[in-house]
């Protein structure tokens, strides 16, 4: 999975298109600056210290897009701290008005190459990761973009803690069925579905984004719940 340079290769399209309002800006200027993750390995060695109140769960939220998912999971989920990734400016500008508007103290925002974040933290630190309607990247020569990979869920065995919970959705069928193949593959993680209605129903904690409801995939959303084995 890597080019030329040790990074992976990009998992993302775009990450920035239109303008800014003056607000977005004015937030990107100078909200994300305070609740950025500092790329430090000897703070990240405390995340929990991060957040400014006291939390006692440590969640993550890779490509988050327009933040609606981050926000309301925050809000209804005071006890965790939550580390949310997005390379798309605009999304991370939406992400930033909601957590001003609805007073958040416990969003940390990553706006580079999540892949980099899980590098940089501490073995067995997360609580929950959240993987939702990941880039599908649906040609087959671009299948290798995909961000569920083998090495990728290394990384992400390494920093989840036995028992924490992955949650992973697409619409797309061939990434759900590549998926699941390769997070069976790897060892590490139990899929807890028992019937077709745990992985064809939204969760009840499930939250939709905009994004979501364009329904852009070939099929109906499919939600697989996994477990870092002990
Ligand atoms: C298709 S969108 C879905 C957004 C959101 N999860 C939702 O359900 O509405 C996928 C997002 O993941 C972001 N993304 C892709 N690879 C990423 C990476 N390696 N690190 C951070 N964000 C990433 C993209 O920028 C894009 O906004």
């Amino acid at each position: 999975m890597s080019d030329m340079t040790d990074k992976p290769i990009r998992s993302f399209g775009r990450t920035g298109g239109r303008p800014l309002s003056p607000r977005q800006r004015k937030l990107v200027d100078e909200l994300l600056p305070q609740l950025r993750v500092p790329p430090d390995t000897a703070v990240l060695a405390a995340p929990l210290d991060l957040f400014e109140d006291k939390v006692s769960e440590l969640w993550l939220e890779i490509g988050f897009g327009g933040g609606e998912h981050v926000s309301a999971q925050a809000k209804a989920n005071p006890q965790a701290g939550i580390f949310a990734s997005e390379v798309f400016i605009e999304g991370l500008a939406k992400c930033l008005s909601d957590i001003d508007d609805m007073g958040l103290s416990n969003v940390r925002l990553w706006d580079e190459d999540a892949r980099e974040l899980v590098d940089l933290l501490p073995g067995h630190c997360l609580d929950r990761v959240f993987i939702l309607f990941p880039d599908p990247w649906p040609k087959k020569r671009h299948h290798k973009r995909r961000i569920i990979q083998p090495p990728f869920l290394d990384a992400l065995a390494r920093v989840m803690k036995p028992g924490a919970q992955l949650r992973f959705a697409t619409d797309v069928r061939s990434y759900a069925d590549e998926a699941l193949v390769t997070f069976l593959a790897h060892g590490a993680f139990d899929w807890q579905a028992r019937r077709a209605d745990d992985w064809r129903t939204p969760p009840a904690d499930h939250v939709r984004t905009r994004y979501e409801t364009k329904n852009l995939g070939d099929i109906a959303p499919v939600f697989f719940n996994f477990v870092r084995k002990t």
